[in-house]
């Protein structure tokens, strides 16, 4: 798939694409499973992840499994010595059922049902968030279990996704909520935060990693000693415009996070998009061709409902084009990608650059393995393309 070595990382082009493909046999791949089809790239789950150590140093990734959860993906990280941010129990599971030990798992989900908590921490998962008082209950009897990281709420309106709307506590309410777990006889270890999901720059992480380190230097100040800093996920992939690499990231994320590791805080993420995207395409069948309103339309075995839920949950524009070598030649026009279902909702794009298609071509899709098999469901009693691992 698509190197990642110069600052910017482009879009892929048809060619690139197509000399990626040139790796597996697609057309025997949809020969035996159909579409719409996910293909897989584990060893590319690998090499995000270790791209993002090498990175990286100083900060140790927890790969959100939110992402992508398919065994395979996860597989391959926890092959790689990987560390694992978990959500909810059937998260917890899949990686404890892959052997991960639970010393390499952080539970974030800030609020949770106690069940859930209480599960986990049998499992053996000691670090969990909270955002609020209420959330501390329920660790009643896991006292010296558990520690806790507090999510800060840090807007980033200027992020595809704003992570901060509906979880974390205002910062200035932080001490009041430390000093609330410790009347309750809990240690919080540190502050988490989530700087936006598919960041255009490093701006707002670096703001927000700044802020986090003054809050714990005022924490210090009134007795509450913090270890761990906790910097969420955000980094991007090129969708449909060129992103900063990670290395672009890199050098202004280190100088922020080198003097808290100097002092002894442990400085952690949660990478989902930037580990999983890249591994995975998108192949889908054209069912249907017809001109509506001026433009060629083309109704495809897979959309909104499923794969391409990450239009939908992530407003993000995957580029899609045409499989067949062929066509590349052939002239493109502004063309509608409308998914299999019955709500006219369902329309991938009204603006993909293809070439006059036929019932039967297939379209592929890059970077589709993030918020993609996760988020798809069934409606119209369609099912969700197969996962192919190859
Ligand atoms: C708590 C938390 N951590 C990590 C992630 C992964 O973020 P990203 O995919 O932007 O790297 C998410 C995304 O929703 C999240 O909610």
């Amino acid at each position: 798939m698509t190197s990642v070595t110069e600052s910017t990382w482009t879009v892929p082009t048809a060619t690139d694409l197509r000399r990626d493909l040139a790796a597996i046999d697609l057309p025997a791949l949809v020969e035996r499973h159909g579409t719409p089809l996910l293909v897989l790239d584990p060893a590319r789950v690998a090499e995000q992840y270790r791209v993002l150590r090498r990175a990286l140093p100083d900060v140790r990734p927890y790969y959100a499994v939110k992402a992508l959860s398919h065994e395979a993906a996860l597989s391959a990280v926890r092959d790689e010595g990987g560390f694992f941010d978990v959500a909810s129990p059937r998260e917890a599971a899949l990686v404890a059922g892959l052997g991960v030990a639970p010393d390499h798992c952080i539970y974030t989900h800030p609020v949770k049902k106690p069940a859930d908590v209480a599960a986990a921490a049998r499992a053996g998962i000691r670090t969990f968030v909270f955002d609020n008082e209420g959330e501390l209950d329920k660790f009643r009897g896991l006292e010296e279990r558990v520690e806790l990281m507090l999510r800060l709420e840090y807007r980033t309106p200027q992020a595809l996704i704003d992570l901060s709307y509906k979880y974390g506590a205002p910062p200035a309410e932080a001490l009041e909520l430390v000093r609330a777990a410790q009347r309750r006889g809990l240690r919080v270890c540190g502050l988490s935060f989530h700087p936006g999901s598919q960041l255009a720059s490093v701006e707002p992480l670096l703001r927000d990693i700044q802020h986090a380190a003054m809050l714990i230097d005022c924490l210090a100040d009134v007795g509450v000693h913090l270890d761990v800093l906790d910097i969420g996920g955000g980094l991007p992939v090129p969708y449909d415009a060129a992103v900063p690499h990670v290395n672009s990231f890199v050098s202004a994320i280190e100088e922020e996070v080198r003097p808290l590791t100097e002092r002894g805080i442990q400085v952690i993420s949660e990478p989902g998009r930037f580990v999983a995207a890249p591994a995975m395409l998108a192949v889908a069948g054209v069912v249907g061709v017809t001109r509506r309103g001026g433009m060629p339309w083309y109704y495809l075995d897979d959309g909104l409902y499923g794969s391409f839920s990450n239009v939908l949950s992530d407003h993000v524009h995957p580029t899609i084009y045409a499989y067949d070598a062929g066509l590349e030649e052939r002239p493109t026009f502004p063309s509608v990608l409308a998914g299999p279902t019955c709500d006219s909702n369902d329309v991938i794009t009204t603006s993909a650059m293809l070439p006059a298609l036929d019932v039967g071509d297939l379209v592929v899709a890059p970077f589709m393995g993030a918020y993609t098999s996760v988020t798809a469901c069934e409606f119209n009693g369609l099912p969700k393309a197969a996962v192919v691992v190859v």
